[in-house]
């Protein structure tokens, strides 16, 4: 059944709270492929195809000529920091574009100045910008944030509006009484309680506004009952958690290939050495929690000791992230696995990944500002679960394990996708070529 996908017509606002490395990467990215001067590499809404039908139809068009996307021509970027630094300055400061290319999209980039954040350093400590919103109530101050997004919408003269968080990673805090429901949360937002962070700020007035929302740190933000009660009730899309980059990207690519050849895992060692202002922030024990929470449970769910605990039983899963400022963004991750094979016999893996951290997640913000935009279009709302592919930590429904093989979460992604369209599903089984074939002969 062909859903009833609205066509992207007129301007898209891409408003993001935490103008740092990451976001900065993909404006100036945006920026730059537009001038020609750039590819968009590591984009699936830029660059990749998707297979129709049956293999012998030889139809894979690119996803950007199959489903109605915004075009980037028609994208407007803003957005909040506690930082002062315009877009330029920032991605300068980032390190990690080359200042040539930087230079090319200059005034494009200067003419981006972040608005005041609502910001509360009890969450991130190792911050202390003061571009800052002041409030009495936590309640005002959504206000003011859906303030700035209707004047950002009217000064741009924007058909939609969509936001990713790319701010930093808050202390590690669980979902308390207050988050149990809408009518409770707009209370403690009234009340002013302390344990509502302020990424929870953005996303309440985004979900209010209708404005979807996706989240690419590990943060709790949308993951409570509240938001997801809100985001029905506005009929807007929510995504989550944490961008899958670096090491996680390995992980999800590796173990989903041991545990389908049914090899076992004793250990998986991984480490990382990291320089920019993220790996600044979770320096902070607090808020690397929250990561490490986020980073901890993939393997898990891949290899799902409880149904092989011959494979995975004892598995030893340990993840570190040290701030060490002479690499800045250029993060360098090692990973140690030990397996064993027929009879038990051990070997080992090695892996020693030299990746650019933002050069990873850039991408995955445009793909979810995008994807998330047609969500809306296609009258989808609530959590987006065929976008698990871009996260670490994937937000599911109530009760419902997070698929975390990223080949699974690829096949959820263009079946989502051929769903909305009204094109068969592609099942794999493949029968029928050979049904076929005996019909012929
Ligand atoms: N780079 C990656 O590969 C990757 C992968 C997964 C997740 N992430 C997450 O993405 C986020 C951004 O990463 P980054 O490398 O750009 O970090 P960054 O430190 O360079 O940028 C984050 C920015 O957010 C700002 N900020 C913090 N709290 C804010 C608030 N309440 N309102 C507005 N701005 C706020 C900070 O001032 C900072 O400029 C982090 O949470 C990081 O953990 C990054």
């Amino acid at each position: 059944m062909k859903q009833q996908v609205q066509e992207a017509k007129g301007k898209l606002g891409i408003l993001i709270p935490g103008l740092g490395a990451v976001a900065t990467t993909l404006i100036a990215g945006v920026e730059a492929v537009k001038k020609g001067l750039s590819q968009p590499i590591g984009s699936l809404t830029q660059t990749g195809s998707i297979r129709l039908g049956k293999r012998t139809d030889n139809r894979s068009p690119k996803i950007k000529d199959f489903v109605p996307l915004a075009e980037l021509n028609d994208i407007v970027f803003g957005g909040w920091d506690v930082y002062e630094d315009n877009v330029y300055q920032a991605a300068m400061k980032a390190g990690v574009l080359d200042p040539h290319l930087l230079k090319a999209i200059q005034p494009e980039l200067e003419a981006l100045v972040p608005m005041k954040a609502a910001f509360d350093k009890n969450f991130v400590k190792n911050l202390d910008g003061t571009n800052i919103k002041e409030f009495d109530t936590r309640y005002n101050l959504a206000l003011a944030v859906m303030e700035d997004i209707k004047n950002f919408k009217a000064a741009h003269n924007l058909d939609r509006v969509v936001m990713v968080w790319c701010g930093s990673t808050e202390i590690f805090h669980e979902a308390a009484d207050i988050h149990d429901s809408l009518e409770k949360f707009e209370q403690a937002l009234k009340d002013n309680d302390s344990r509502i962070a302020p990424s929870m700020i953005y996303a309440y007035a985004a979900l209010k506004m209708g404005v979807p929302y996706a989240n690419g740190a590990p943060n709790l933000t949308c993951d409570i009952p509240a938001m997801v009660e809100l985001s029905k009730e506005t009929n807007t899309p929510i995504g989550g958690k944490d961008f899958k980059t670096g090491q996680t990207l390995m992980k999800t690519i590796l173990a989903p290939g041991l545990h389908a050849r049914a090899l076992g895992v004793q250990g998986w060692f991984s480490t990382n050495i990291l320089g920019n202002r993220d790996g600044w922030v979770l320096d902070d024990p607090e808020n690397f929690k929250t990561k490490e929470v986020s980073k901890l449970g993939v393997l898990e769910d891949i290899l799902r000791p409880d149904l092989n605990p011959e494979l995975y039983g004892d598995l030893y899963h340990k993840i570190r992230i040290n701030y060490y400022p002479p690499r800045g963004d250029n993060k360098e991750s090692w990973d140690n696995i030990d397996i064993f094979g027929w009879l038990g016999y051990p070997m080992q893996i090695k892996i020693n990944f030299l990746c650019r951290d933002s050069i990873l997640a850039a991408p995955i913000v445009l793909d979810l500002a995008l994807f998330i935009d047609l969500a809306k279009r296609a009258g989808m709302s609530g959590i987006q679960e065929w976008l698990s592919f871009y996260f670490k930590s994937p937000q599911t429904a109530p009760g419902l394990r997070p698929e975390h093989d990223i080949f699974k979460q690829l096949i959820k992604l263009e079946n989502t996708l051929r769903h909305m369209m009204g094109e068969d599903l592609i099942t794999h089984l493949g029968l029928d070529y050979y049904e076929d074939t005996a019909g012929q002969s």
